[in-house]
C-alpha cells in the first residue's frame, strides 16, 4: 500500500542525500544501484552552505571505510546531518563517538551489561511481552502495529536493561520517536535537539540517583565503575544512557514493523514462516538485512588515504557510509532484491562493522526473533488495512504508523 515512487539517478546531481524530506518521499533503490555499478564513490558537491561529502555504496568500500580506525574518526560526528552541521556535542562522552583507548576501555564496561546472563534475564520478559502486545492487537481486531506493537518491544527491553521506573516509560518513548527522526514533514531540527535535550536531563537525574543505590542495572553499573581509578564523567554518564536508549529504540522498531511489512508483501515467506519452514534465526538476518534501520553511518578522513586501493579521500573530508545500499549488493547477496527468510550466508550490515560494530546487536536480534516466533505461532494470517507513514529522517528509516488486521490461529488455546 502507497509504495514510494522510484526516483531516477538521472536526477542524483540535483537531490541532496542528507535530505529527510528525500527519503520518505522517494524509493531509492536505484540510485543505490546506479551508484555501485557506475560511481561507488561519489561526492556529492555542497549544498548552499552545507558543505560535500561522499557517498560510498559498496559493501566492499563500506566496510573498508568502517574498520579503518586508523584513517577515519567518528569522533567528530557519526551521521550526516551532526557532521554537516560541524559536529556533535557529544563527541567523546558517548561511546559511538569516542575512539582509541578511550573507547575499548568504555566499551569493554558496557560490554557487561550485554552479557547473556544480563540478556537472559530479559529474555524471558522480552518473550512474554511480546506475546501479550500481539494478543491485545489480535483482540482489537485492527490495530496501528507500528505503535501498538513495534513501539513497544525495544523500550521495554531497553528500560529494563536500563531499570528505568515503570511511570517514566511512556514519557521516555514520546521523546525518543522524536530525537532521531520525525513522524511529522513538518517537524524541525529543533523538535530533534528538544527531545534530545530532554532525554539527556532525565538520565542525568537518573545516573545521579544510582551513583550509591546497589541496584543491578547498567546505568547503576555506569554511575558505579571506575576506569583507571577515575569514575565515569557526568558527561559520560549521561551520553552513554542516552546512547543505549536511542540506539536501542527507534532501531528496534523500525526492523519489527519493517518486518511485518515484507511478511505481508511477501505471502510466500509468511507461510514458510508459519509452516515452520523456516529456521528463527536465519529468518532473523533476513528481516534485518530487508528492514536496515540505520540507512546510513558516517566517518571524517584523519589522513589522506586512499580507499580499497581506489578511491583517494583528503584529510577532513566526510565520508558516508550507506548500509541500506550495501545490504542490496549484487556482489554479496545472491537475488539481493529477494526476501528470503532462508537467506545463508547472511553478512548485512545492518549493526555496520568494526570497531563501532553495534553493541546491542544481541538484543535486536532477540526482539526481532521474538516477534517472528509470536507472529508465527499466534497469527494466521495478517493484512495491511489502511496506508503507512513513514519518518521523515537522513539517518533512520522506518514507519511511524502502520494499521494491519492479525487474525488469530485458533490452533492457540485462548488464554484465560
Ligand atoms: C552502534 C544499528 C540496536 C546500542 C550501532 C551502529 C549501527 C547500529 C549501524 C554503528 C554506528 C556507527 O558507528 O556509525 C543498530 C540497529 C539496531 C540496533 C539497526 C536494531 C535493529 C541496538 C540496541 C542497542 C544498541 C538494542 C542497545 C541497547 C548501540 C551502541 C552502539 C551502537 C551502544 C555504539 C557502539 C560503539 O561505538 O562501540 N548500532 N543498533 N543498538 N549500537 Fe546499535
Amino acid at each position: 500500500m502507497n509504495p514510494r515512487p522510484m526516483l531516477s539517478p538521472d536526477v542524483l546531481e540535483d537531490i541532496d542525500l542528507n535530505d529527510r524530506q528525500l527519503h520518505a518521499d522517494y524509493d531509492l533503490s536505484e540510485v543505490w544501484r546506479y551508484l555501485r555499478a557506475e560511481r561507488p564513490f561519489y561526492y556529492q558537491t555542497a549544498r548552499g552552505s552545507q558543505p560535500g561529502f561522499w557517498v560510498v555504496t559498496r559493501h566492499a568500500d563500506c566496510t573498508a571505510v568502517y574498520k579503518d580506525k586508523t584513517n577515519f574518526t567518528a569522533e567528530r560526528g557519526n551521521v550526516l546531518p551532526t557532521l554537516l552541521a560541524g559536529g556533535d556535542s557529544a563527541s567523546r562522552t558517548m561511546l559511538a563517538l569516542t575512539d582509541g583507548d578511550r573507547h575499548t576501555q568504555v566499551r569493554n564496561l558496557l560490554m557487561k551489561a550485554f552479557s547473556p546472563k544480563m540478556l537472559s534475564n530479559i529474555g524471558q520478559s522480552l518473550r512474554t511481552t511480546v506475546d501479550g502486545l500481539l494478543r491485545d492487537a489480535i483482540e482489537k481486531g485492527e490495530c496501528d502495529f507500528a505503535r501498538d506493537v513495534s513501539g513497544k518491544v525495544p523500550l521495554v527491553a531497553i528500560c529494563d536493561l536500563l531499570a528505568v521506573p515503570q511511570e517514566d516509560r511512556e514519557y521516555l518513548l514520546s521523546l525518543t520517536a522524536h530525537a532521531l527522526s520525525a513522524d511529522e514533514a513538518d517537524a524541525t531540527a529543533e523538535d530533534n535537539w528538544t527531545a534530545k535535550n530532554e532525554i539527556l536531563l532525565y538520565f542525568a537525574d537518573l545516573a545521579e540517583s544510582r551513583r550509591s543505590s546497589g541496584h543491578n542495572d547498567v546505568v547503576s553499573l555506569l554511575a558505579t565503575s571506575s576506569i583507571e581509578g577515575e569514575p565515569l564523567s557526568d558527561g559520560e554518564l549521561m551520553a552513554n544512557c542516552y546512547g543505549l536508549m536511542i540506539g536501542g529504540d527507534e532501531t528496534g522498531r523500525h526492523a519489527i514493523t519493517g518486518g511485518l511489512r515484507a511478511l505481508i508483501h511477501h505471502p510466500d515467506q509468511w507461510r514458510m514462516l508459519r509452516n515452520g519452514e523456516a529456521d528463527l534465526q536465519t529468518a532473523t538476518e533476513e528481516v534485518l538485512r530487508w528492514t536496515v534501520p540505520s540507512l546510513h553511518g558516517a566517518r571524517t578522513a584523519t589522513a589522506d588515504v586512499v580507499v580499497n586501493g581506489k578511491q583517494q579521500i583528503r584529510a577532513g573530508e566526510i565520508v558516508s557510509v550507506w548500509f541500506a545500499s550495501a545490504n542490496r549488493d549484487e556482489e554479496v547477496f545472491r537475488d539481493a532484491d529477494r526476501f528470503d527468510l532462508n537467506r545463508t550466508p547472511n553478512k548485512h550490515l545492518t549493526f555496520a562493522f568494526g570497531p563501532h560494530f553495534c553493541l546491542g546487536h544481541y538484543l535486536a536480534r532477540m526482539e526481532v526473533e521474538a516477534i517472528l516466533d509470536g507472529l508465527r505461532r499466534m497469527v494466521d494470517d495478517i493484512q495491511q488495512t489502511g496506508p503507512e507513514k513513514l519518518i521523515y529522517s537522513s539517518i533512520l528509516q522506518g514507519i511511524s504508523s502502520f494499521p494491519a488486521l492479525l487474525k488469530p490461529d485458533r490452533r492457540v488455546p485462548p488464554q484465560t
